[in-house]
């Protein structure tokens, strides 16, 4: 349990200029991709973030080399020391991208031995995907206890996923990148960070193609060499700041985001009545008008991301109208709406179905994070609330968002930590 809470004082406008940070589930997979180096690696534009800082403890775990400076969002990488194939459970149980090191490590050793991961309760998240990958590719796997191991020669082959997965396409790309032969993974993830790992591969000289499509063909090599390699902006977090300054009714300019990574969620923001304007690498967002209710259903990149969802149905619980979001992707991700009934919010939840009716006005009330992205919606819910909202458990949202509460401090929210009290 965290030792203290988060305090909102909402109804605030955001204005302002902010910036976005590197990308969350761009920089967990380029890390585990510096295994993959046979010389040293520096990644760039790192977010200073607990998921980064776990996964850099596991590479250091392993034998690798790794030189962190948080503040100038920079990660250097001597994978060469390496000498362990094992990653115990009580490290992968901190974060999903844990499950990258199996195809990191499979992919330099033919060998992992990696204990289950762990992440954001949103649903069941199997890895049935990940691990057909793997055997495609000529790996055995067990499955005992808490852990994976897996073992075999990584050859080149066709991988046709069953469903579309961030993770399975990226771990299968990380298993391929040093396999004999070529690989074709068909139904693949289409995701910005699937891109941002290819273009990574390919400047360590992999060969990689199609990432952005649904088929991604990779030429595996022998030896990888060194690279200098800079992330691209958290799209999330991006969007997340869209929804908070349009939320809170503000008009806020956000730098240093990719505009057309965005297109699903501004086009929602332009049905509501918010205006949004793009510049090369910066959106403005500004609310002129009342929001209107809309419709959602969550897809995989470039649909409307689940990840935005969150944050999204937590502005609709104000918006004019009735809106009904359907989450495809993940089971157990309302769990934020059922804490924002607590301030006013109306809300009917079935199954992956949830109808919001908009009201006027939201109150501030206690509520509790439960994951990384409900913790957003919290904190964007405690925005536009009359009234202070005390967020429990947020540290779940420094997880993903680097600096939130100074970035929104700067854009004039009231938002300030509390100890908790001792029972
Ligand atoms: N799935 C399977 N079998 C698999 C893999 C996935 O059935 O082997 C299912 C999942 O249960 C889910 C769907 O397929 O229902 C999609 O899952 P996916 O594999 O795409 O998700 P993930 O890789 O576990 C990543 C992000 C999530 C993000 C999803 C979807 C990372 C570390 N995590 O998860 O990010 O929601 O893709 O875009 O990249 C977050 O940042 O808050 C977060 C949860």
């Amino acid at each position: 349990m965290d030792s203290y809470k988060l305090l909102i004082t909402g109804g605030i406008p955001l204005v302002g200029e902010t910036y976005v940070s590197g990308g969350k589930n761009t920089s967990v997979a380029v890390i585990a991709a510096t295994l993959l180096s046979d010389e040293p690696c520096v990644l760039e534009n790192l977010p200073d973030i607990e998921d980064v800082h776990v996964l850099i403890d596991i590479l250091a775990g392993l034998g690798a080399k790794v030189e962190y400076q948080p503040e100038e969002r920079r990660l250097a990488v001597d994978p060469r020391g390496v000498n362990s194939c094992k990653v115990p459970y009580h490290q992968t149980q901190r974060m999903r991208a844990s499950y990258y090191m199996l195809g990191a490590l499979l992919g330099r050793f033919g060998q992992a031995e990696v204990g289950y991961p762990g992440g954001c309760s949103i649903g069941a998240r199997p890895v049935d995907q990940h691990l057909k990958a793997f055997r495609a590719m000529g790996a055995e796997i067990r499955e005992r206890g808490a852990k994976i191991s897996a073992k075999g020669k990584m050859t080149g082959c066709s991988v046709v996923f069953d469903r579309i997965t961030v993770g399975g396409t990226i771990n299968a790309m990380l298993a391929a990148a040093k396999a004999e032969g070529n690989s074709v993974l068909y139904n693949a993830a289409r995701e910005p960070h699937v891109v941002d790992l290819a273009n990574f591969l390919n400047s360590m000289g992999c060969r990689v193609k199609g990432a952005g499509t649904d088929t991604i063909r990779i030429t595996g090599q022998k030896k990888l060499h060194g690279s200098v390699y800079t992330v691209i902006p958290d799209q999330i977090e991006t969007g997340t700041l869209m929804i908070a300054a349009a939320a809170t009714r503000g008009d806020v300019v956000i730098r240093g985001c990719i505009p057309t990574h965005m297109e699903s969620l501004t086009a929602k923001l332009l049905e509501m009545g918010v205006a949004v304007s793009d510049m090369d690498d910066a959106i403005r967002v500004r609310t002129v008008r009342g929001h209107r209710a809309v419709n959602i259903k969550t897809q995989e990149y470039p649909g409307f991301p689940t990840d935005l969802q969150q944050p999204m149905s937590a502005m609709l619980t104000r918006a004019g109208g009735d809106s009904v979001v359907i989450e495809t992707i993940f089971e157990s991700r309302f769990k934020h709406l059922m804490e924002m009934r607590r301030m006013g919010a109306q809300v009917q939840i079935l199954d992956q179905t949830a109808i919001i009716q908009g009201v006027p006005e939201l109150y501030g009330a206690p509520v509790t994070a439960t994951d990384l992205r409900a913790g957003a919606a919290l904190v964007i819910a405690g925005l536009m609330a009359n009234g202070v909202t005390e967020i429990y458990e947020p540290s779940f949202i420094e997880r993903g968002y680097e600096h939130i509460e100074e970035k929104l401090r700067a854009l004039g929210a009231n938002i300030r930590r509390e100890p908790l009290e001792e029972m």
